[in-house]
C-alpha cells in the first residue's frame, strides 16, 4: 500500500514535469543601446508580446567593457569585435527573459520575429528591418540556442529575477 502511494506520488512527479518541458521554454533577448537610445523599447516590447510571447524578466543596465567581451566572447578576434563592444557599452541596454508556450521552442520563434542579423537582409516587418540601423546597431540580440539561452539569462539575471 505505501508502496503503491509512493510509485504513483514519483509518478504523477514525473507526468507533470513532462508536460511543464513541452509546454514552455525560454530564451534571452537584449534591446541594443541605440535602439534604447532612439526611445523604441517600447514598440519593441509590444511586438514581442503581440506575438504571444511573455516578458518573464526584465532589467535596464549599462555594460562595462568587460563585461560586453564576455557575453560575446565567441565572436573574439572578428573584424566587427571592437566595434560591437564600443556600441554595446554605448548606452544601456535593456535585458529580458522572454518565455512562450507551444510546440515551436521559443529561442526559434524569437529569432524569426527579430529577423536576420542584417537590418537591410531582414524580413519585412521584422523587429531588426523595422529598428535596426546597421548589422552593428541592429536593435536587438537573441540568444541562437538552447545552450545560449541557459548561459546568457544567467549572465543578466538571478534565479529569483525569472518569473
Ligand atoms: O546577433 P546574431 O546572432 O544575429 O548575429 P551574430 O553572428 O551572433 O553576431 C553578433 C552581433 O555582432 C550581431 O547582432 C551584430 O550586432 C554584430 N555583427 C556585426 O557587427 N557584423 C557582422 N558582420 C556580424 C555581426
Ligand atoms: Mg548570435
Amino acid at each position: 500500500m505505501i508502496r503503491s502511494s509512493i510509485f504513483t506520488f514519483f509518478m504523477a512527479i514525473s507526468a507533470t514535469t513532462t508536460v511543464l518541458s513541452a509546454e514552455t521554454s525560454s530564451t534571452f533577448s537584449m534591446i541594443k543601446p541605440r535602439a534604447v537610445q532612439e526611445q523604441h523599447i517600447g514598440e519593441i516590447l509590444a511586438r514581442i508580446e503581440s506575438s504571444g510571447l511573455k516578458v518573464a524578466a526584465l532589467k535596464m543596465t549599462r555594460l562595462s567593457q568587460e563585461q560586453a567581451k564576455t557575453f560575446y566572447k565567441e565572436h573574439e578576434g572578428k573584424p566587427f569585435f571592437n566595434a560591437l563592444i564600443e556600441k554595446m557599452t554605448s548606452g544601456p541596454v535593456v535585458a529580458m527573459v522572454i518565455a512562450g508556450s507551444g510546440e515551436e521552442a521559443t529561442v526559434m520563434r524569437l529569432r524569426a520575429i527579430i529577423g536576420a542579423t542584417n537590418p537591410e537582409k531582414a524580413e519585412p516587418n521584422t523587429i531588426r528591418a523595422l529598428f535596426g540601423k546597421n548589422v552593428t546597431e541592429n536593435a536587438i540580440h537573441a540568444s541562437d540556442s538552447e545552450e545560449s539561452a541557459k548561459r546568457e539569462m544567467q549572465f543578466f539575471f538571478k534565479p529569483d529575477e525569472i518569473f
